[in-house]
């Protein structure tokens, strides 16, 4: 069964009734610029074609209730406050909790998800669950809400309503990105601009190695990188490390005497300005050679900001030793995907080079597959 049947079949087994309609929003790599978004920085991540599926229907009694191929009894809550509904229906009360604080008024509706994101593994299963989320109601309800804002609710369902301390990456992911394009993202305007990101046509791919690490201590790590962040930022007088420039690297590690704060701030100061290269090298079609961009990026999160794990440091060597162009790890950190730039007829023994690597130290097997940059969030 598709990803949009199972919603479907999951809708009319939990409901009754048929819904109104399908809405589905991605899941994301993110190809450079890590934790950069919190720091009013630069982001450059992809659609993958894994989606989360809303099947969704006006609801007859004033309730929101949500359910899943996962959790088929629905959830079913009323107007609620941040906090009242725990558990995975709060991502979906989030969302209606968010853009009702938005001024927005939000029809009472019923949702059936279905999903293939992989969860947990920092592909951002919950931004794409937001995201279909509150496509469908926008819609359902017929509400105007311009694309550049959309992020920003689902953001502050995740911030505000779960409890998660997430910058502005995923949400802007699953919802502004473009089949076919890269999304080249500045999270303190939050403009963007849209770049062609045609591997096949250079002969090339990405390959995504899921570490199937166990994530661990994420929430409290991830916090204590922003709050580290904060801190330089405060002690440099800026108002985030955004507005440290590379040429004023030196200067601003001098006056950060702490060296947990200089290797923090060091990682965020050359992090957006990979990303800036990484643009300007794709703007030239020049595809292969952003390979050193992203493994210098991996290098920087394993010494500088410390967020890589045995796992994702193995795969990251083994895909370099295979012949990869660069490759780093993808999101939060502490587990998760890592990606490689190779040549398109190089991804078995890409593949299979890291599944000997993981072999070798006794590491639960990888799982990797090739990804091509999908469509964002919408209407099916
Ligand atoms: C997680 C967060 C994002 C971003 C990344 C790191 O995915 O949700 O906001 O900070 O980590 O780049």
């Amino acid at each position: 069964m598709s990803i949009p049947e199972a919603a479907v079949a999951a809708f009319t087994e939990a409901y009754g009734t048929e819904p109104a309609g399908l809405w589905a929003a991605p899941g994301r790599v993110n190809l450079i610029g890590e934790h950069t978004d919190y720091n009013d920085g630069f982001v450059l991540p992809f659609a993958l074609p894994q989606r989360t599926v809303a099947a969704a229907g006006p609801s007859p009694d004033g309730t929101w209730s949500v359910c899943s191929t996962l959790a088929p009894e629905p959830v079913t809550f009323g107007v609620t406050e941040p906090g009242e509904v725990t558990g995975w229906g709060a991502y979906v009360a989030g969302v209606v909790w968010a853009l009702q604080d938005a001024g927005f008024e939000v029809p009472p509706a019923r949702i059936a998800l279905a999903s293939d994101v992989p969860l947990g593994s920092g592909l951002s299963s919950s931004a794409a669950l937001e995201s279909a989320v509150l496509t469908a109601l926008i819609d359902l309800g017929g509400l105007d809400v311009p694309l550049e804002r959309r992020p920003a609710i689902a953001q502050r369902a995740e911030n505000v309503y779960v409890g998660a301390p997430t910058g502005i990456l995923d949400q802007s992911a699953s919802i502004r990105c473009q089949e076919g394009q890269a999304l080249f993202l500045d999270c303190r305007s939050y403009q963007i601009e849209q770049i062609p990101f045609d591997l096949a046509g250079q002969g090339l791919a990405i390959l995504v190695i899921n570490s199937n690490a166990p994530h661990q201590h994420v929430d409290g790590e991830y916090g204590a990188r922003r709050k580290s962040c904060e801190a330089a930022a405060e002690a440099l007088g800026v108002k985030a490390l955004r507005d440290v420039a590379v040429a004023d690297l030196d200067r601003a590690m001098d006056r950060l005497g702490d060296e947990v704060l200089q290797r923090r701030a060091r990682h965020i100061i050359t992090e957006n300005q990979r990303v800036l290269d990484t643009v300007e090298l794709l703007r030239a079609g020049r595809v292969r050679d952003i390979g050193p961009l992203l493994t210098a990026s991996h290098a920087s999160m394993r010494d500088d900001f410390e967020i890589t794990v045995d796992q994702v440091d193995t795969a990251v060597e083994a895909a370099l030793a295979a012949g990869a162009y660069g490759a780093r790890m993808t999101g939060g950190g502490f587990g998760g995907c890592v990606l490689a730039l190779i040549d398109a007829d190089r991804a078995d023994a890409t593949a299979t080079a890291v599944a000997d690597a993981y072999a070798k130290k006794n590491f639960t097997a990888p799982t990797s597959w090739v990804a091509t940059a999908g469509p964002g969030a919408g209407r099916l």
